[in-house]
């Protein structure tokens, strides 16, 4: 049997490296994409697969996106059993200070990125059987946070276009899945949690999360598993990290307001 292959979006950062490493582990093809070369080699040999490929992406670019699959498809054997559309930004601030050359980043990145991943992917994913086309939204995406508008709106936008894509994509055999990660300890949240508290991160910050709950914080390899039993044991659609994050979105179909305050209780108070 030909081996099955990953191709990675943000596939330098702490949720793309984990993954990586789980499926690589598992001896599948693992294609890393993220926007340098330095970061990549660095994500490369913390992966440490004989059968990994790296590629230098934006994927806010058709162009980008088209050569990397095809690279990925050399690699490969024209083959794409998952894709991982993963790479996003996450610059919070209130909605009425933030500049508009980073509204537009965030919803370059985080929706059209994932958008062109799918258009530029579709021919490797409709020749290769059973596959998968997984994308990363956000607990945001179960109920808006301040200081977190746009942010919160691009990840609802990934998550009604997994499930757009679950009906349109069924035609080909392809299933679409997401997942809605909490708190996970990777660059990305220890950037914003030092930006939070207007100083360089210290470990120490991270205490300050909660402990429990669907916002307590969990390791990128969660994140990776996540990925795993989507593509490997279930026909579900949406993946919460932990699952209670998949709470919010239960409440808030009985009953808004209690959602509304459950979110409001212990997130970005003030
Ligand atoms: N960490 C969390 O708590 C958390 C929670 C919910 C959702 N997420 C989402 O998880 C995903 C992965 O984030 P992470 O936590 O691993 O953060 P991270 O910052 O470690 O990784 C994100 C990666 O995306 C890459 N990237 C950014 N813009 C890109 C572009 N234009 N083209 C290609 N690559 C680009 C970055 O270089 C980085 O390597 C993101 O979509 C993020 O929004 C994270």
């Amino acid at each position: 049997m030909n081996q099955r292959a990953i191709f990675i979006t943000g596939g330098a950062g702490g949720m793309g490296v984990a993954t990586g490493k789980r499926f690589a582990d598992a001896g599948w093809k693992v294609g890393l994409f993220d926007l340098n070369q330095q970061a990549l080699d660095e994500a490369k040999s913390a992966v440490d697969g004989s059968a990994v490929m790296t590629g230098v992406l934006d994927v806010t670019s058709t162009a980008s996106f088209t050569q990397a699959v095809s690279d990925f498809s050399n690699f490969s054997g024209g083959r794409m059993d998952l894709l991982f559309n993963n790479a996003g930004i996450a610059p919070g601030g209130l909605l009425e200070d933030m500049s508009e050359a980073t509204i537009k980043s965030i919803l370059e990145v985080n929706v059209m990125g994932v958008i062109h991943g799918i258009r530029a992917a579709l021919p490797l994913l409709k020749v290769t059987d059973n596959a998968l086309s997984m994308s990363t939204s956000s607990s945001v995406a179960t109920f808006g946070h301040a200081k977190r508008a746009v942010y919160t709106a691009s990840k609802f936008a990934v998550k009604g276009l997994t499930e757009a894509m679950s009906l349109e994509l069924e035609a080909y055999g392809i299933r679409s899945a997401d997942v809605l990660p909490g708190c996970i300890d990777t660059p990305m949240l220890r950037e914003e949690t030092a930006k939070g508290a207007g100083r360089p991160f210290e470990l120490s910050m991270l205490n300050g999360l909660p402990q429990s709950g669907a916002y307590r914080l969990m390791p990128a390899t969660a994140i990776a598993e996540a990925v795993w039993s989507a593509y490997h044991d279930s026909d579900q659609i949406h993946f919460y990290v932990p699952e209670e994050v998949g709470d919010t979105d239960r409440v808030k179909a009985l009953d808004i307001q209690a959602a509304r305050a459950e979110i409001k209780s212990f997130l970005y108070r003030g």
